[in-house]
């Protein structure tokens, strides 16, 4: 088992963001992982604050007792674009993120919209944990008497997206969500191998924690918990109050905001050329694991809103909400803690994952060259990784998880409709490339892929819509003012044949 860990944590997430070293191309990977192995890879990067803290937010604000219907949804729209994800990894010679396939497959323009991209999906991905994680630290300090005031234990703001509106919740600053934050990225720029090794045990306690949640909770879920002063008459999709807001668009909001629970899953594709029979196990490996994560999700949500009304779940730590409704307090801690340790590890994957994006980018000229600048002694890219950590670091200080989530979603399922598309585009083009695995019935799951994640992407508040293309407009601006000019294909169209 040890060997998938490791593979996760060091081989699949550095070489994603190692992919443009120029030993990796050459240096062949061996073929050790089976399905097996791929299964628990993916599980292990999928599980974090998306369970342990949106569905709560998503319960609450959006699909009422049907989250469980929201998280079906989510699988769906995952498993079309797992499929093109695992494509595109094989057929592309160097192994890494979206950024490199898009770079290698479609262009540096689209290359950089995918990286630029993909910030949303790592840097504030690892914010939403972060926040995530904070209100499970609070929640467990409490419990042994230790209270973290409120001041220092939540955004300064929070957002309303039904009414558009910000208001001050009386609160200074996050400061657990800092804290974690700092420590991560310290033992980051120590040396990665060392502290993604712990990731494995913590993916083990993810699991029993959901398992224990499960078991002790299941027996007192009753549907007479669905009723709420929204829902009086205790329906499983409560009725519509607006778009968004309950009803099937509340549904397919809540899918949209759950669905960064699945985030996680396209790490598995880079781990395509290990695999010991791509063709057959890397399919199986997503499908699998999204099956498996898709099955425990629902499961929870389910059991979640039966033993708590939906309308008390809009908490930082709603998974102890329902162990206090349980009946089973003297768990909580260690459940609370084992949540904690499962959430380090997804903010360590992410803050790991995101400085080596940089690199990519910083080495194609898409960046400035300090972005890969790598340190002597402790052979990690500390410039970017500090800077990464320092801006994360304020961010999730300030921001509330729900706006935050939002953006993380709406950003990976935007990577997923541009990759759902490069994969059918290259088919096009280049229908001669070696291709280890190919997507079965792709003209079905590659626009499948495109459109339902942007079926997802609908569901997103306008805000949430604007934010990102503020964000890509922003980054086209940087290609613009910087890439463009410093990209090392126009320094080598200069310099000639
Ligand atoms: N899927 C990961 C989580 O839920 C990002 O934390």
């Amino acid at each position: 088992m040890t060997t998938i860990w490791t593979c996760k944590s060091t081989a699949a997430l550095e070489r994603e963001a190692w992919g443009h070293d120029p030993d990796a191309a050459v240096r062949p990977l061996r073929r050790t992982l089976t399905a097996l192995n791929l299964i628990a890879l993916g599980v292990g990067g999928i599980i974090g604050a998306g369970i342990f803290v949106l569905t709560g937010h998503a319960a609450a604000t959006n699909a009422g007792p049907a989250v469980t219907l929201s998280y079906l949804l989510g699988a769906v729209a995952c498993a079309f674009a797992g499929l093109c994800y695992a494509e595109m990894a094989a057929a592309v010679p160097v192994s890494g993120s979206a950024y490199t396939y898009a770079y290698a497959t479609l262009g540096e323009l689209v290359a950089w919209i995918i990286g630029w991209d993909l910030i949303l999906e790592y840097a504030v991905g690892a914010i939403a944990v972060a926040i995530g994680w904070s209100g499970y630290v609070v929640s467990f300090t409490r419990d042994l008497g230790l209270a973290i005031p409120d001041r220092f234990a939540a955004a300064p703001l929070a957002y309303d997206a039904a009414t558009h509106s910000w208001s001050a919740t009386g609160a200074i600053v996050n400061l657990p969500a800092m804290i974690v934050i700092v420590g991560i990225s310290a033992l980051l720029v120590g040396g990665a191998r060392q502290s993604a090794r712990f990731s494995g045990v913590m993916v083990v306690l993810k699991l029993v924690v959901i398992a224990l949640f499960l078991t002790l909770a299941a027996p007192a879920v009753s549907s007479a918990n669905w009723v709420t002063a929204s829902n009086p008459a205790g329906a499983y999709i409560p009725p519509a109050q607006g778009f968004g807001v309950f009803g099937w668009s509340g549904v397919v909001r809540g899918a949209a905001v759950v669905f960064f629970a699945y985030i996680g899953f396209d790490a598995l594709s880079t781990a395509v050329q290990e695999a010991k029979a791509p063709t057959r196990d890397v399919p199986i490996g997503i499908l699998g694991s999204l099956v498996i994560c898709t099955g425990l999700y629902m499961a929870v949500g389910y059991v979640l809103t039966g033993i708590v009304p939906f309308d008390r779940l809009n908490v930082p730590d709603p998974i102890a909400v329902g162990i206090d409704a349980a009946g089973v307090r003297w768990l909580a801690p260690f459940i609370k803690l084992g949540i904690i340790f499962g959430l380090t590890s997804v903010i360590l994957l992410m803050l790991l994952a995101q400085p080596r994006i940089f690199r990519a980018m910083a080495h194609d000229g898409l960046l400035p060259a300090i972005a890969a600048k790598i340190h002597p002694r402790l052979h990690t890219p500390y410039i970017a990784t500090i800077a990464t950590g320092a801006v994360v670091t304020v961010l999730a200080g300030l921001l509330p998880i729900g706006l935050v989530g939002e953006l993380v979603s709406i950003g990976t399922l935007f990577a997923f409709v541009v990759v759902s598309i490069g994969v059918l585009v290259l088919r096009l083009t280049e229908p001669t490339l070696p291709r280890p695995f190919r997507a079965p019935a792709i003209w079905l799951v590659a626009p499948a892929g495109a459109l339902t994640s942007l079926f997802l992407m609908i569901g997103l508040p306008l805000d949430t819509w604007v934010r990102l293309a503020v964000w890509l407009a922003a980054g086209l601006a940087i290609y613009a003012v910087y890439g463009r000019r410093h990209s090392r294909l126009r320094r080598d169209a200069e310099a000639g044949p």
